[in-house]
């Protein structure tokens, strides 16, 4: 195995709407130049002599987007989770970030991450490193070798950081605007995303400069937004001038749908309208939201709206890198949300999670997520025989248990990016 063009032969299920599966029993997935040509019953003739991989009795699924994690955090995932965000940002997250200026850190560091993320569920992702160039690039270098396709962004802060992870305005810009001319082109999977950490990290000036080299180089952005109720505090007094905190990016030219803000916990009407009308992704972090106590994000409104959304893990606010996990946590997060704070928003389904992890967070880097054809064969091969049962199951049901059950005996036999072998 494989040239870029094969078929996969098992149990095939993908979302065609939030709410719909389509689910094909030993069936077949066709592979071609690393797009799908859609899934067959009975194989056509015109595929016969392709490389055919059997993966009979496994489920086929699409790969999953994780669409917000931070990258140096995965070394202290799991440590700290009892503090709320700007006390855990001080004691955790900023000092863990510093020791990237150390390469030989970020290279034991950042090498296992790679290595998890690679076996991992995840087949794309959209990174936070730290501000050190170096760092992420070798970063860079290391995902590009794993066949996932990511986008990685340097992270710009220029105020109320400590001083061993603070640029000045015109450090940050310039070292942004030099890693962009760098990166933008050197790799067949990996590119640059403009990171302005979030508004109390990032003076109003360079803000304006990020915006400036986002337009230059046509790159997409990538923040957090009314996460904490404290932060939100914050950016009003930091931006007495906006109308929300949407709008302290929006007066920029930050938002629109090349652009990701992760949270969205506590948006109010104006900011919610803001999102949707740029087509800005909200980047659903449920298990973040709950282990740093920032709340439940109204996702079934989001989707209602029709604002763009996919899962994030949120490392290392969120401790489990498992879109899986993520997938579980969405669903029961909605569920306390519609129970406990607001029963006109319904709670999601799995299979509303399941669209979420894979067409919705997908969509933000084009035709991926599904195997309706023209789409990008994004495909893992799960093996859910460990996860024991005497029932019959249908196809969904196994999906269904995997996402619940994953780490108690499943295991990902292979996962594909774009037609290509990644495990
Ligand atoms: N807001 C600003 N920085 C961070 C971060 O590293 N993690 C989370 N969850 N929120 C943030
Ligand atoms: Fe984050």
């Amino acid at each position: 195995m494989v040239a870029n063009s094969f078929v996969l032969a098992g149990d095939i299920c993908y979302s065609t709407s939030p709410t719909q599966v389509s689910c094909t029993r030993d069936g077949y997935l066709v592979c071609i130049d690393g797009v799908s040509a859609g899934v067959f019953e009975t194989l056509p003739d015109a595929y016969a002599s392709l490389p055919r991989l059997d993966c009979t009795g496994q489920l086929i699924v699409p790969g999953m987007s994780d669409i917000h994690l931070h990258a140096p955090q995965y070394a202290f995932r799991g440590i700290g989770m009892d503090l709320e965000l700007i006390d855990w940002l001080d004691s955790h997250a900023f000092p863990e970030e510093a020791h990237y200026a150390d390469l030989a850190y970020a290279e034991r560091a950042y090498g296992i991450f790679v290595e998890d993320l690679k076996r991992s569920a995840t087949t794309r992702a959209v990174v936070f490193a730290t501000l050190h160039v170096p760092a992420t690039e070798l970063l860079m270098d290391k995902l590009e070798q794993t066949g996932l396709i990511t986008y990685v962004g340097k992270v710009n802060m220029d105020r109320n950081s400590p001083d061993d992870l603070r640029e000045t305005r015109e450090e940050s810009a310039r070292a942004t605007r030099v890693w962009a001319e760098r990166t933008a082109g050197r790799y067949a999977r990996t590119r640059p995303i403009i990171t302005p950490r979030f508004t109390p990290s990032v003076s109003d000036p360079l803000m304006a400069d990020l915006a400036a080299i986002r337009e230059e180089f046509d790159l997409p952005v990538q923040s957090h937004l009314s996460e904490n109720l404290s932060e939100i505090d914050w950016v009003r007094e930091l931006c007495p001038w906006s109308s929300c905190y949407a709008d302290a990016y929006g007066h920029f030219g930050l938002l629109g749908p090349q652009t990701i803000m992760a949270h969205c916990v506590h948006s109010g009407d104006e900011e919610i309208e803001l999102l949707r009308a740029s087509g800005t992704y909200v980047a659903h972090c449920p298990q973040s939201n709950a282990y740093l106590a920032s709340g439940i994000a109204p996702a079934r409104r989001y989707l209602e709206c029709g604002v763009n959304m996919g899962l994030g893990t949120d490392i290392a606010g969120g401790a489990s890198l498992s879109m899986f996990r993520c997938m579980a946590d969405a669903v029961a997060a909605s569920k306390l949300r519609w129970r406990l704070v607001d029963q006109s928003l319904a709670p999601l389904t799995a299979q509303e999670a399941f669209w979420l992890a894979t067409v919705g967070g997908g969509s933000f880097f084009g035709q991926v997520g599904s195997f309706a054809p023209g789409y990008d064969l994004d495909a893992l091969v799960l093996d859910d025989a460990g996860i024991r049962t005497p029932h019959e199951l249908g196809i969904w049901e196994r999906v269904e248990r995997y996402i619940y059950l994953a780490e108690e005996g499943g295991a990902i036999a292979r996962k594909f990016v774009a037609g290509r072998v990644v495990i």
